[in-house]
């Protein structure tokens, strides 16, 4: 009874005295930090999240972080401590971790005396051993220091005054799962657990990993006499952490602090800030990897891009919906790009009336000629583009044949077949090449009169080659003629302002009334004159080098008949291989078709006729009206104003008023067309029309 009595006494006694002792103790606890309780320096920061921050990212530097108010331990009590901390060491990426971590007991928080690196930012060289010196620190030390008897970059130290640990074991703790000791790694970047009890005079250490509890057995444990240490009972407690040139961020995640063992509170783990990620903190390299391969990539893709749109732009077509229905006739630009060699001047072939002309190797060694033509509008391309189609319909021995187009913006670009032997105008009037032989001669006068007669009638419409000239007649590999860009003038007419498609052509060619009238089959027939004039006299139709009465070809060969010498116009370099009936034929049949009143001029068919014999001439002389008188068409380049210069010549009657419609199959001047001239009763003409017009379709039929 009495003992139970004692006992309740003793109990409520030892009660008294622990409440007595609880109220000088001091404890707290932090799950995470706040600016007012804690006094920092050097590096020392607060992150947003609560999270305390000893270290930056650079070289040599130390931070701290105390409790503000010193912590007054009782004088008539042994000293005693008990204190749990987590903290994270994270080495910065490229760098090894340093130096560590250190908590601090330390009767003075100014240590800007003290240095960095191995010093842990609390000691210094002097200090070193000094008995004046008095502070207590245990380290997480990631740096093995040679001259600190450190054995160990990953170890766990007691300090007394002296950065040499009187006591230290690599991290590990005893894992009560393992039934072991497990090694921690302090620089893994990981939270860790520290705990340091000091009671009587054991001082007892403690690490292990967050998700452990408390070792049962501490890591160091050693008996030092702290009270001898520090005189004074009001001591600091913080920690410091130092960088050298090994760099670590040093993170304090939570810590609870007590003077007594059994009044420490617990760290609540879930409220601890999160350590940020090493990664994350340092992005900067790997977001400068990540950009620098982004933009590497994006130049990479740029420039594919770039390849692929320029590739996609230097072939590119145009091509609208009315024209499916011509996709047999188009070529590709690409295949001619290619077969051109990139219109490469080794391919240039000459500059034509529209454009210049590229020989082009096709595939299966199909050789083509290639014209490009430029084109500014859109206008009258579909009308233009149909007509070339139903050009590649023209099949006629003497004209080029087309194969067919291609067509691009602001370019047209039309495939022809090529003609080994170039255009006329090289071997008439170019001296290197061969001297053409007059029977040579004659055939390509025949085959492209043949093929003018073609396209002004036997063709399905009326087509006007409008510029007849022996620079646009091609020579096939056995030396025939070939009619080549016919309807090209047409398509001219697109192209310019409406004002001058009146007149299109080449001066000296262009009949006089084509300013008034337009293009007509007549106008062709007038062209066709002097072709032919051309090709017997061998020159120019209008040459500004010679005596002013060769100037005007129709004239001189005219003013040479008057003299009853027609032959002197001829061609001197045919010498003697020729037969003086054809020549004088050709000749005069070139003055009967340049006879400036268009009604007075033979139609194709007649020509045709006259040229093979089968028709004779009709009855006319150099003195006949309208034989002879060339009126120059001039053409002002500037303005492309077209006017004439005759003086004596007045517009035919009518007759050819939708002259400039090749399509018209009903042509006016077909019950005008008569060998003889206008002066002549229109009565005889009408009666030799038709009979002529006989005799000249059985023979063209003969002779195809
Ligand atoms: C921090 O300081 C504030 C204000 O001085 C005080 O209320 C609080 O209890 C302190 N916290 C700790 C953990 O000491
Ligand atoms: C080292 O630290 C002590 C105490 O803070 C100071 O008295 C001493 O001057 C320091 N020595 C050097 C070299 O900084
Ligand atoms: C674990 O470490 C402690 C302290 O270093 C040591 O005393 C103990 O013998 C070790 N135990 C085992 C199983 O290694
Ligand atoms: C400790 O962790 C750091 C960071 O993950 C690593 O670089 C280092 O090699 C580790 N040390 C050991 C001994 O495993
Ligand atoms: C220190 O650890 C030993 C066991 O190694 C234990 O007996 C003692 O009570 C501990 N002291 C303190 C203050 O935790």
């Amino acid at each position: 009874m009495s003992t139970g009595l004692l006992l309740i006494w003793l109990i409520s006694f030892f009660h008294l005295i622990s409440m007595s002792t609880s109220s000088k103790e001091t404890s707290f606890v932090f799950n995470s930090f706040g600016q007012e309780n804690l006094s920092l320096d050097g590096s020392a920061t607060l992150l947003p999240n609560g999270l305390l921050q000893l270290s930056k990212d650079s070289q040599h530097q130390m931070g701290h972080a105390f409790i503000k108010k010193p912590i007054v331990f009782s004088s008539s009590k042994p000293l005693s401590f008990s204190t749990h901390f987590v903290c994270a060491l994270v080495p910065k990426p490229g760098f090894e971790s340093g130096h560590g971590i250190t908590f601090v007991i330390s009767p003075y928080v100014d240590f800007t005396r003290a240095q960095p690196t191995r010093y842990m930012g609390v000691f210094n060289a002097s200090t070193h051993g000094s008995p004046s010196f008095h502070l207590f620190a245990v380290e997480l030390d990631t740096v093995r220091n040679t001259d600190f008897l450190e054995t160990n970059n990953n170890h766990v130290g007691i300090d007394v005054n002296n950065p040499i640990s009187v006591e230290s074991a690599p991290a590990s703790y005893f894992s009560k799962t393992e039934q072991k000791n497990v090694s921690i790694n302090l620089s893994s970047g990981k939270p860790i657990q520290v705990w340091v009890d000091y009671q009587g005079t054991l001082l007892n250490v403690s690490v292990a990993p967050l998700e452990a509890e408390k070792p049962s057995l501490p890591l160091l444990s050693r008996s030092i006499n702290l009270l001898e240490l520090f005189q004074s009972k009001r001591l600091f407690v913080g920690f410091s952490a130092a960088t050298g040139t090994a760099i670590s961020y040093h993170y304090l995640l939570g810590w609870s602090f007590s003077t007594s063992m059994e009044s420490l509170k617990l760290l609540d783990i879930s409220k601890l800030p999160l350590v940020p990620s090493p990664r994350l903190k340092h992005k900067t390299p790997y977001v400068l990897i990540i950009a620098l391969s982004v933009g590497v990539g994006i130049i990479v893709i740029a420039v594919l891009a770039g390849f692929y749109y320029h590739r996609k732009k230097k072939y590119a077509e145009v091509s609208e919906p009315w024209e499916k229905r011509y996709v047999t006739d188009r070529f590709s630009y690409k295949s001619l790009y290619i077969a051109t060699k990139g219109f490469h001047k080794d391919r240039f072939l000459g500059r034509g009336g529209f454009g210049e002309v590229y020989r082009g190797d096709l595939p299966q060694n199909r050789t083509v000629a290639v014209k490009r033509v430029s084109h500014d509008g859109e206008e009258g391309m579909k009308q233009f583009v149909a007509e070339v189609v139903s050009m590649k319909s023209l099949k006629h021995r003497n004209l080029v044949p087309l194969l067919g187009y291609c067509r691009r913006k602001g370019e047209l670009l039309l495939v022809s077949e090529y003609m080994p032997n170039g255009s006329l105008d090289q071997h008439l009037f170019d001296d290197q090449t061969p001297v053409l032989s007059w029977s040579q001669r004659l055939v390509i006068v025949r085959g492209i009169a043949s093929a003018l007669f073609y396209l002004h009638r036997e063709a399905e419409q009326v087509v006007l080659h409008r510029d007849i000239k022996a620079s646009n007649v091609m020579l096939d590999a056995e030396l025939n003629g070939r009619l080549g860009d016919f309807g090209m003038a047409r398509f001219h007419d697109h192209g310019s302002n409406a004002a001058t498609t009146a007149a299109v052509g080449t001066v000296g060619y262009m009949a006089p009334e084509l300013i008034t009238m337009g293009a007509s089959t007549v106008t062709d027939v007038y062209a066709f004159g002097v072709f032919m004039l051309e090709v017997a006299c061998g020159r120019k139709p209008v040459e500004f080098e010679v005596q002013v009465e060769k100037r005007f070809l129709i004239k001189w060969v005219c003013e040479c008949w008057k003299k009853d010498s027609l032959l002197d116009a001829k061609d001197p370099r045919l010498g003697e291989e020729f037969v003086p009936e054809e020549v004088e034929l050709v000749m005069k049949l070139g003055l009967l078709c340049t006879n400036i009143v268009p009604e007075s001029r033979p139609a194709m068919g007649q020509v045709v006729l006259c040229l093979a014999g089968n028709l004779p001439l009709p009855d006319f002389s150099p003195y006949t009206i309208g034989i002879g008188s060339f009126t120059p068409v001039v053409v002002d380049a500037a303005s492309l104003n077209v006017s004439f210069t005759s003086r004596n010549w007045s517009a035919p009657s009518a007759s050819s008023s939708s002259a400039n419609n090749s399509k018209e199959v009903e042509h006016p001047l077909e019950s005008k067309n008569s060998l003889n001239v206008v002066s002549e009763p229109e009565v005889i003409e009408s009666s030799l029309q038709d009979k002529q017009w006989q005799i000249m379709k059985f023979s063209l039929e003969q002779s195809s």
